[in-house]
């Protein structure tokens, strides 16, 4: 049996799984995961840092107690060792306001460089989409740069406001 992942597969697309270019697989995040490129996936986004597998797997530990951490990855499954080659995650707020209202917070997408252009930043946004739909939020928001802006209207996203950030 393959080994368990931070959320229920059920909430996997199907639409972006047959989408997906053969051999490629979208499904939570593993603690194995650390062995697969995980971290160097991300790494494309930005600094990372030295994560030891303790401190992985203690942190993996408690997103798993918070039922609110939707880590997703992409998968290549042609390579000799199966390789991380896309991330996105989905954090899921609960609000007092709009009767009790679930909001979807959309995190960390990256996909790695040599892999970019193949579409799987657009399947990582459709598949949290629909995570953030089947679990009932009822507005998904993201922060991105200028940059990026043209990606995220292309995955049906629009303006809506102003980013601030207080940095400590
Ligand atoms: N600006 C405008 N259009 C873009 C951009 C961009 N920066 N990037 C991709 N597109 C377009 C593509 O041309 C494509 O258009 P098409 O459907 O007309 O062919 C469409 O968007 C989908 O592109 P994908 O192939 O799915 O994009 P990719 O897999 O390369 O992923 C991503 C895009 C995630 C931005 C990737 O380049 C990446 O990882 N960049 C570095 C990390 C990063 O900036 N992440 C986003 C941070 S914001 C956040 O995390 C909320």
């Amino acid at each position: 049996m393959s080994e368990q992942g931070l959320f229920s597969s059920d909430l996997i697309s199907p639409a972006v799984t047959a989408a997906l270019p053969e051999g490629y697989t979208a499904r939570a995040l593993r603690k194995s995961d650390y062995d697969a490129g995980f971290l160097d996936c991300l790494r494309v986004l930005t600094t990372v840092g030295e994560i030891s597998r303790e401190a992985f797997e203690e942190h993996y530990r408690w997103m798993e107690t918070q039922e609110s951490y939707y880590v997703l990855v992409i998968e290549d499954g042609n390579r000799e060792k199966p390789a991380i080659v896309g991330t996105g995650a989905l954090l899921v707020e609960r609000k007092f306001i709009h009767s009790l209202g679930l909001v979807g917070h959309i995190e960390d997408i990256a996909v790695a460089k040599d892999q970019q252009g193949k579409k799987l930043g657009l399947r990582l946004i459709q598949a949290l989409d629909h995570i953030a739909e089947k679990v009932g939020c009822y507005k998904t928001i993201l922060d991105c740069s200028e940059a990026n802006e043209g990606f995220y209207i292309k995955c049906g996203f629009r303006k809506a406001g102003l980013e601030m950030a207080h940095y400590y």
